[in-house]
């Protein structure tokens, strides 16, 4: 649990609500929070939906390991420590994105569950949407595909605490969908989101 360091700050409101943005928009916005090993496709099926939203008018922002790992986070690394910090500031983040109305659509491994039931937890206190996608792929095809080499460097001992290697991946137990990359088209894959999303309302002018 991380504390609250600062004292003496208070929350302040604005004059606008959260509905008022959400009509302005014409959408309520969620989190869809892509879990899944290096090389399960979290990053494809986003970047995907993210194009397909955007079809359908709907705006969402994607927030992406190796782009938040870049800039935001550039100062935390992948122990235990630093991966769980990482997954409390995504969700804070994807917690303003949904605040917004906008769709955060947040890809990272994400391997620990207590992190990302954390996040789910945030996002429940507040009143917003966390939709957990599974983004399964068995490591022996994500290793096949190897999208950026690094399975290859872990095996060779060239990167410590890789996720699946020398470091663990906690499936979620009750995810919301539940996607098998090895056996789907991405084109698949963003359809059984879209449906989702349809049979939830997400996508209904508001
Ligand atoms: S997480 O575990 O903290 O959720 P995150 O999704 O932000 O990880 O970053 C994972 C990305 O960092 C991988 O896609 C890969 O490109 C890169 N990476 C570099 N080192 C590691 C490592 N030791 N384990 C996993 N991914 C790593």
């Amino acid at each position: 649990m991380t504390e609250q360091k600062a004292t003496n700050v208070h929350w302040h409101d604005g004059e606008i609500s959260r509905e008022a943005r959400c009509e302005l928009m014409g959408q309520k916005g969620a989190t869809l929070w892509f879990t899944g090993i290096s090389g399960s496709g979290k990053s494809t099926i986003a970047v995907a939906l993210e194009h397909t939203l955007h079809q359908y008018g709907k705006l969402s922002y994607r927030l992406d390991g190796d782009n938040i790992r870049l800039g935001i986070n550039k100062n935390l690394g992948f122990s235990a420590e630093d991966r769980t910090e990482n997954i409390r500031r995504i969700g804070e983040i994807s917690k303003l994105f949904v605040d917004s109305a906008v769709f955060a659509l947040s890809s990272f491994i994400s391997p620990f569950r207590e992190d990302r039931n954390k996040v789910r937890e945030l996002h429940d206190e507040s009143g917003f949407n966390f939709i957990e996608v599974f983004v399964d792929c068995p490591l022996a095809e994500a290793e096949k595909r190897d999208p950026k080499g690094l399975y290859k460097k872990a095996r060779a001992g060239e990167i410590k605490n890789f996720t699946g290697i020398d470091d663990p991946y906690e499936a979620p137990g009750n995810p919301e969908i539940h996607l098998h990359t090895d056996q789907m088209t991405v084109e698949e894959e963003v359809s059984v989101i879209i449906n989702y999303l349809k049979e939830k309302g997400f996508l209904k002018e508001i």
